[in-house]
């Protein structure tokens, strides 16, 4: 296969123009980078560099993210569809029609969910990686509205101080810890705005789950609180092609955090998974 150098393509669609990176060998399978909440397709950048040799890699900056803008997006009552239908978007815009590896980090991994209600053709395999399944609670729920409702008051800096304990482990390297916050420095207050309420109206996702069709890896910080590695255990098991993997040294940001160890991981599910197919 031939490598490439990245494409940087953007898709206007509903108002919004859709950012994304595009790398790796054009005919090898597609692998699809979903970021997590309030990041951009940066967080992935040590995963980008392990599997581009030998991958398609899609990146996409989601709508309001990074170099994505929100468009005409009712921001009042958001749905995480609207992400799904943008990612879909974006494969068929890249020409995209063979099903691809669905990677999605926390928010990301709850708009892969999405995906697969909306668009399951699409899909091949699924890695959830520091995210959940179940919907929020009744605290959760109101937690993220108050964000929502206050996100252009405070803004982006000092959300991400308040977000800071629970997405970092204690002992997070100073650079994790000065690329996740400067990521979130940078969001929309809209952008977080919008998404807030769109996490808080997800539905439960835990029978969906437990009937997939479809070979599924979790991965999580061995520190994450806010996707513990129990749960996150849990959920994989009761997939009938569920496994788990634990990340030591990190927390929520695991592919920031120790990103040698989550890019081996994926890597050698991904390379299982092609020698199984071929
Ligand atoms: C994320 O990392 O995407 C968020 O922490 C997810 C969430 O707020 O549930």
């Amino acid at each position: 296969m031939i490598n490439r150098e990245a494409t940087h393509a953007t898709l206007k669609l509903d108002g919004a123009t859709l950012a994304y990176r595009d790398a790796g060998p054009r005919e090898a399978p597609v692998v699809l980078l979903v970021h997590g909440f309030p990041l951009t397709g940066r967080m992935w950048r040590a995963q980008q560099a392990a599997l581009e040799p030998s991958w398609r890699v899609l990146t996409p900056d989601l709508r309001g993210y990074g170099g994505s803008t929100l468009g005409d997006w009712p921001t009042d009552s958001p749905s995480l569809t609207r992400y799904a239908d943008d990612l879909a978007a974006i494969l068929a815009a890249s020409g995209i029609e063979t099903p691809v590896t669905l990677v999605g980090f926390s928010m990301g991994g709850y708009i892969a969910l999405e995906m697969l209600r909306r668009h399951r053709a699409q899909i091949a395999a699924l890695v959830m990686m520091d995210t959940r399944v179940v919907a929020d609670d009744e605290d959760a729920r109101a937690g993220r509205i108050k964000m929502a409702e206050h996100a252009a008051e405070w803004g982006s800096h000092r959300i991400a101080g308040m977000m800071r304990p629970k997405l970092l482990a204690t002992s997070a390297p100073e650079a994790a810890v000065r690329e996740t916050l400067a990521q979130i420095e940078q969001a929309d207050p809209a952008a977080i705005a919008a998404s807030q309420r769109a996490m808080a109206a997800r539905p439960d996702s835990t029978a969906l789950v437990a009937s997939l069709d479809l070979p599924l890896l979790a991965i999580a910080g061995a520190q994450d609180t806010i996707s513990p590695p129990e749960e996150m255990r849990a959920f994989a098991r009761s997939a009938p092609r569920g496994e788990f993997h634990e990340i030591a040294d990190a927390g929520h940001m695991a592919p920031i955090e120790n990103p040698a160890a989550v890019s081996a991981v994926l890597a050698g599910w991904l390379d299982t998974l092609r020698q199984e197919r071929s």
